[in-house]
């Protein structure tokens, strides 16, 4: 049994994690104070350090949580640019770069992207464009982890669980279950794959 850090765990994304991390000690982490065991702000470094250094041990750290603007890209200014940036890039960059300090030897780190860097829709250039950087982030980052620490991470379509909210945005896409993006996360936290991105499509 390892113990995970699950960032995000009451959003959409991380209930479908959590299906696939069962066997496992899970510590939640999220804005809210009163819905997780620790709160964290992902977008604050002095946040996530302080985290870290709550929890003390822990073997693993999903992330789900990359707050998205959505707009046009002639519409989108430098501020909704920024607050994806901040959230969905450099937030979970320093998830892993400060978290690396803390992390267990062998541990592992997954993060959230999603379909839209590689089948975009309107509206969504801020989602796709951080969702590209990370999936390049730990195709290339993995090669530097000391401690034979693993870093993937997981780029699916939309959920099920998650079509009302999106799905007239997403015409001619198929939705998938939560079960099955809980998979995804239980092969990069249970396996020994790193530097990967895992794409669960319909
Ligand atoms: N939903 C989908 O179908 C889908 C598909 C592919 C990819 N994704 C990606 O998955 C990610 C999560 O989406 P979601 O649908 O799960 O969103 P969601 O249901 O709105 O959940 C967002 C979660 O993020 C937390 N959060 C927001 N800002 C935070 C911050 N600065 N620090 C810490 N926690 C923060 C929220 O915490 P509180 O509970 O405290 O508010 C909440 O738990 C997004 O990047 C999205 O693009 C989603």
């Amino acid at each position: 049994m390892k113990t995970i850090i699950l960032i995000g765990a009451n959003g959409k994304m991380g209930q479908a994690a959590l299906t696939g991390l069962g066997k496992h000690k899970i510590i939640t982490a999220g804005r809210s104070a009163d819905s997780y065991d620790f709160q964290v702000d992902i977008t604050s470094e002095a946040s996530l350090r302080k985290l870290y250094e709550d929890v003390g041990h822990f073997d693993a750290v999903v992330n789900t949580v990359g707050v998205c603007e959505y707009a046009n890209f002639t519409k989108m200014t430098e501020e909704q640019w920024m607050s994806t940036i901040l959230s969905k890039m450099m937030g979970q960059i320093n998830i892993v770069r400060i978290g690396q300090e803390y992390i267990a030897d062998k541990g592992s780190f997954t993060l959230i992207t999603g379909i839209l860097n590689t089948k975009p829709i309107p509206f969504a250039i801020a989602d796709a464009t951080t969702s590209g950087a990370i999936d390049t982030f730990v195709k290339c980052v993995a090669f530097e982890m000391p401690r034979g620490i693993r870093v993937n991470s997981i780029n699916p379509t939309v959920l099920e669980e998650a079509w009302d909210v999106y799905g007239e945005m997403m015409p001619g896409f198929e939705p998938v279950p939560g079960k099955l993006v809980g998979k995804a996360f239980e092969r990069s936290v249970d396996g020994f794959i790193t530097g990967q991105v895992i794409f669960v499509d319909a």
